[in-house]
């Protein structure tokens, strides 16, 4: 362990992790990036790599004359460049050809399931834009969508990019207040949503929120409503109505309107902790560059592959890896509407059987989850179809990592740890498959064409071996355009803290190797005797003990070291929950780490308070842990689950040792 202290970096850096992977021999063969001449073309001339990635991928309706403006923080990519995305994502594939292809297996959570080709997914998105148009939905015009993942939000959205109305989605689990306020942030005409989805077996309304959201958003003139679950619902006469009303009325043909550049495709709300959420923007001919380039050589693409993005389309993950970046590059997907324990808990495994999947993306909450649920569960279905397998969303520990490549991928398939962020459009640091050997637990590299930088406290590079601040050091195709309506709290948020350059809010370290590892927000970083420790690195030596399967720290406010660690831990199915325990999980993070990182207290729970998109709620568990009340908890998936924790923290014993 080092000295915190004395080395000065900014966070200090104590886990090792040795073992590496190299990519199989046969992918690699086949590989579409198959040696490392594409970095070699990015590092020369960046601008001149990202202008040929785009010429390739995209079929623009003219061509660009600029790759790029750059007024920093303002960018423009691709100026005077026109294209439309729908007709990227659709129409080029029919007229090739390709029109009887599945561009989406849907699958319902009660077990129906639509077969979708790309020349149906056409057919539908044209009526839906003409059905938008007949609304009195102009170009430029914000359309806000609220669905469960059925394929009618797909279809919503890519209407919407085909007539140029920029979409608001918001994730089907917001309340009625979260949609109000994001509604009225982007002013939004129409709503589209549905009576509601499947969810844990049973129907779960939407069409009651959205009506309580509207109540309240003065700015939507029509809502079309989808009919999914058949549950009774208020429709409001003139206001509201059915979508397959107006599809059976509307004309079959909208041809794609032809869009700048930099046309703004969609506004993504961050859901930020404490303050108003930020709209995020993202323009067209940049971000669809980035978004195919991405999917098609970190998956590692090929004709045949069967592709599922497990997110849901509320959030960025889904907008680019569901929607664009597979649509723009012909991929055949998985879309599936429910949760992962319905019927069983085996039901990713029997989807993944069925369809033969063979590149799946999900988020190490997941497989943390499944890691609980135990391996006879994957045990029971053939996977042998799974060639590639992504993770994103949080650092992926690598007890995860481990389990994810020999549980699920059948200690075959390269794993891809994705590190990026709903503001910077697509993925940005990621090993490539065919070319990456990679170390459980670190997203390893930047990607051809990104510049990224770890730095200290006074944003210089730091060397190998040290921690820092990530820092993205150059414009890239996908990246936000800004806060919707608020230009000064873009540039204070994110270019502010270290001129020039673009600070993610992470911190990262730099291996011996040159290898990046994701050490979590850097507001998550703990302060214990002037030592810096990352929450993750922790957390990562808690789930390496074979009974835990799931933990989360903080640092409590402590008289003594400033700072003390207190551990919330989830164990396995079966394991008792002793004072012996967590004894020997506070030594068991003393001796991986070193004894400045053992915890203080450690507390059992049965779960940990996270948000809808999984993230854990450090925030709550710091009050939690000091004793506090507890601050807003309206984006909590699960509000009773602190009540629990804070009812076993009060009785969790102390160590002072
Ligand atoms: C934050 C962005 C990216 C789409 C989903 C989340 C964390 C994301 C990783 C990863 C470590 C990761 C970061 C980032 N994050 N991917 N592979 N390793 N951390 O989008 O909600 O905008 O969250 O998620 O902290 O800043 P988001």
């Amino acid at each position: 362990m080092t000295d915190g202290d004395a080395t000065g970096a900014a966070i200090d850096v104590f886990g090792l992790e040795d073992r590496t992977f190299p990519p199989p021999a046969l992918l690699a063969a086949a590989a579409n990036v198959r040696d490392l001449s594409l970095y070699e073309e990015a590092e020369r001339d960046p601008e001149a790599f990202w202008a040929r990635q785009a010429r390739e991928l995209v079929t623009w309706q003219r061509d660009f004359d600029t790759v790029l403006e750059w007024d920093l923080p303002f960018a423009k990519w691709f100026v005077g460049g026109q294209l439309n995305i729908s007709e990227n994502c659709l129409d080029r594939h029919v007229a090739a050809g390709r029109g009887d292809r599945v561009a989406f297996h849907w699958e319902g959570e009660p077990g129906d399931t639509r077969t979708i080709t790309y020349a149906e997914l056409l057919a539908d998105v044209q009526r839906f834009a003409n059905v938008l148009k007949g609304l009195g939905v102009e170009k430029g015009d914000r359309v806000n969508i609220y669905m469960p993942m059925i394929p009618e939000l797909p279809v919503a959205m890519l209407a919407c990019a085909r007539i140029g109305a920029p979409h608001s989605v918001v994730f089907g689990g917001f309340s009625a207040e979260s949609l109000s306020d994001r509604i009225n942030d982007a002013e939004a005409k129409v709503l589209v949503t549905a009576d509601g989805g499947y969810r844990r077996g049973a129907p779960a309304n939407l069409k009651g929120s959205a009506d309580a959201a509207c109540a309240s958003s003065p700015s939507i003139e029509h809502v079309v409503v989808v009919r999914r679950t058949g549950e009774a619902v208020t429709m409001l006469e003139g206001r509201d109505h059915w979508w397959h009303d107006l599809m059976g009325a509307a004309g079959p043909t909208c041809p794609p309107e032809p869009l700048d550049s930099e046309h703004l495709l969609y506004l993504l709300y961050t859901s930020g902790t404490t303050a108003k959420p930020k709209g995020i923007m993202h323009t067209t001919g940049g971000y669809l560059t980035q978004v195919a380039f991405t999917h098609k050589n970190v998956f590692d693409l090929h004709d045949g592959d069967v592709y599922w993005c497990a997110a849901d389309i509320g959030w960025v993950t889904g907008h680019s890896y569901i929607v664009y970046g597979p649509l723009a590059n012909g991929a055949t997907s998985v879309l599936y509407e429910g949760t992962p324990d319905t019927p069983g808990r085996d039901r990713w495994w029997d989807i993944i059987e069925r369809y033969k999947v063979s590149i799946l993306y999900c988020a190490p909450t997941a497989i943390r989850t499944f890691m609980k649920w135990g391996t006879a569960e994957p045990g029971k279905h053939d996977l042998s179809s799974l060639r590639v397998l992504g993770s994103v969303g949080e650092p992926i520990n690598p007890e995860a990592w481990m389990w994810y490549r020999e549980h699920i991928g059948g200690d075959q398939c390269p794993i891809v740890d994705t590190w990026w962020q709903t503001e910077t459009g697509g993925i940005m640091i990621s090993p490539l498959p065919g070319v990456t050997t990679t170390k459980p637990g670190s997203a390893t590299f930047p990607l051809p064409g990104i510049g990224a930088e770890v730095v200290d406290d006074a944003g210089k590079a730091v060397d190998r071996g040290s921690g820092g601040y990530l820092t993205l050091t150059r414009p890239w195709p996908g990246m936000l355009r800004g806060i919707y309506g608020d230009p000064d709290r873009y540039r204070e948020t994110y270019w502010s803290r270290f001129p020039g350059r673009y600070f993610a809010g992470d911190g990262a370290k730099l291996d011996d190797d040159g290898y990046l590892w994701l050490l979590g927000r850097v507001d998550d970083v703990m302060n214990v005797s002037g030592h810096r420790i990352s929450t993750t690195e922790v957390e990562s030596a808690l789930v390496d003990h074979q009974e835990v399967a799931e933990a989360a720290v903080v640092g409590a406010k402590d008289e003594t070291t400033g700072q003390a660690i207190v551990a919330f831990v989830t164990v396995k199915g079966g394991v008792a929950t002793t004072r012996e325990l967590g004894e020997e999980l506070r030594h068991h993070v003393a001796h991986k780490i070193g004894p400045t990182a053992r915890p203080k207290t450690v507390i059992f729970t049965d779960d940990l308070p996270k948000t809808r998109s999984g993230k854990i709620m450090r925030r709550l568990l710091r009050d939690v842990a000091e004793g506090r009340d507890l601050g807003d908890t309206t984006t909590l998936a699960d509000p009773a689950v602190v009540e629990e924790i804070r009812r076993r923290a009060e009785a969790a014993p102390q160590d002072e040792s």
